[in-house]
């Protein structure tokens, strides 16, 4: 045999920890393998109260903390987030980050990735924790995803997206030139802890903003949490999650429908998602219209319309579209923007198809409660439909 002739006794069909070879001598391999991902999101009222230690313990062993914290939530609860670390004896420091979207973006990141160079932070035991809302954990997220191509952190969301949206799947994101989080990564956090005590610090326009990605699990798939929203939709936001309308069943609900959806595709093979619901025009009007629109306010516009498609292909009825836009508007959300104009709306497509690899794959609502895929809206069905909903959101206002 020559020298370099390399051979394996067992080069075959996975017989090599699943290591495909071919040829003889081998000269081809395929790796296949698979990442198990697990990681755990749980309500933790209280979670900055010392007495609690499941911010302490979460996804690390006892040592140090890099805490990266959103500005206005650090005016808020700096003393407490600093107290509780001091009480639970873990050394700890404190990195204030402001956090908006129109500071989504790499040079946030760099800020983050920057504090853990300086912090020394280890490469598994010592989680980074992000403490805030969308935009605060997505940067931190892919800060902690691209530092040693992967540092575990924990989330503590602060808004109500973060509680039942961005704290609770995979994905990191900053915003890139004019396109929506078009830079990110798959990297969810080794644990989120839920404490919707933080909503009663929240702004009554982000509650709404958050009821939009709430209003869109139900619409698309929960008819029983429509009616919840009906029922309680204005005493949450006024007030705000506490109390006895603490909303436990809307944010269960609405926390269980997104991990349902989430956990069997949750690197997004299939692009046919049902979370991606309001989110086929909102990217492009969302960042056209900065600051102006929220993010829930821009998925919003983008259900109202689509609603009102849906009810033109007779996949909902009259009655239902008008339930559906009605308790739109008791949520304090918007249903129409000047950007639904047709050349804003058709590069959104445009940019949604290349999003969704060449096919439209647009969720559409079916009655309340039910969904399914289209991939056949014309210009003009578009146009139409948008010139429906203006009228009517005009006739509801
Ligand atoms: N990764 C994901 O899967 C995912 C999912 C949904 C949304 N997102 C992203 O989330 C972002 C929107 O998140 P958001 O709505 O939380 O916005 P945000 O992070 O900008 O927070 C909204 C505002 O609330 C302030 N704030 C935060 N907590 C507060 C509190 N407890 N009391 C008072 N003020 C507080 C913030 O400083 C900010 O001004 C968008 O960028 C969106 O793309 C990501």
């Amino acid at each position: 045999m020559p020298a370099n002739r390399i051979t394996h006794p067992r080069a075959a069909h996975g017989a090599d920890h699943g290591l495909f070879t071919l040829g003889e001598p081998v000269t081809a391999w395929t790796v296949s393998t698979a990442l198990p991902v697990t990681y755990e999101v749980a309500f933790t009222p209280q979670v900055l109260s010392p007495a609690n230690p499941a911010l302490a313990q979460a996804g690390g062993h006892p040592g140090r903390r890099l805490v990266v914290v959103d500005s206005h939530v650090h005016e808020l609860f700096g003393d407490r987030i600093h107290g509780y670390f001091e009480a639970r004896g873990l050394e700890h420091r404190i990195c204030v980050l402001p956090a908006h979207e129109q500071v989504k973006t790499m040079d946030s990141v760099f800020r983050v990735a920057e504090q853990m160079d300086r912090f020394g932070i280890s490469r598994r035991g010592e989680p980074v924790i992000a403490m805030g809302g969308g935009v605060l954990m997505d940067v931190v997220g892919l800060a902690c995803s691209l530092y040693r191509r992967s540092t575990p952190f924990v989330r503590v969301p602060t808004t109500l997206i973060g509680l039942v949206d961005a704290g609770v799947g995979a994905k990191t994101g900053v915003n890139f030139g004019p396109h929506k989080n078009r830079l990110g990564t798959y990297h969810p956090a080794t644990a989120t802890l839920l404490d919707p005590s933080f909503l009663a610090t929240l702004d009554p326009r982000h509650l709404s903003n958050g009821l939009a990605e709430i209003l869109k699990i139900a619409l698309i798939k929960d008819r029983r949490l429509f009616d919840l929203l009906e029922q309680r939709g204005e005493a949450l936001i006024e007030q705000r999650f506490q109390g006895p309308a603490a909303g436990g069943e809307v944010l269960v609900r609405a926390v269980h429908g997104m991990l349902q959806e989430l956990q069997p595709n949750l690197w997004e093979h299939r692009l046919e998602r049902s979370m991606d619901y309001g989110h086929s025009f909102s990217p492009t009007v969302e960042m056209r219209a900065l600051p102006e629109l929220l993010h829930g306010e821009a998925v919003c516009v983008d259900m109202a319309l689509t609603t009102v498609l849906a009810q033109r292909r007779g996949l909902v009825e009259p009655g239902q579209r008008d339930r559906i836009l009605a308790l739109m508007r008791t949520l304090r959300l918007p249903l129409w923007h000047p950007l639904m104009e047709p050349e804003t709306l058709g590069d959104a497509l445009t940019d949604t198809i290349r999003h969704r690899d060449g096919r439209q794959r647009l969720p559409l609502p079916v009655g309340i409660g039910g969904g399914c895929f289209a991939d056949d809206l014309t210009a003009d069905e578009l146009g139409d439909s948008a010139d429906e909903l203006r009228e009517l959101a005009c006739v509801t206002q």
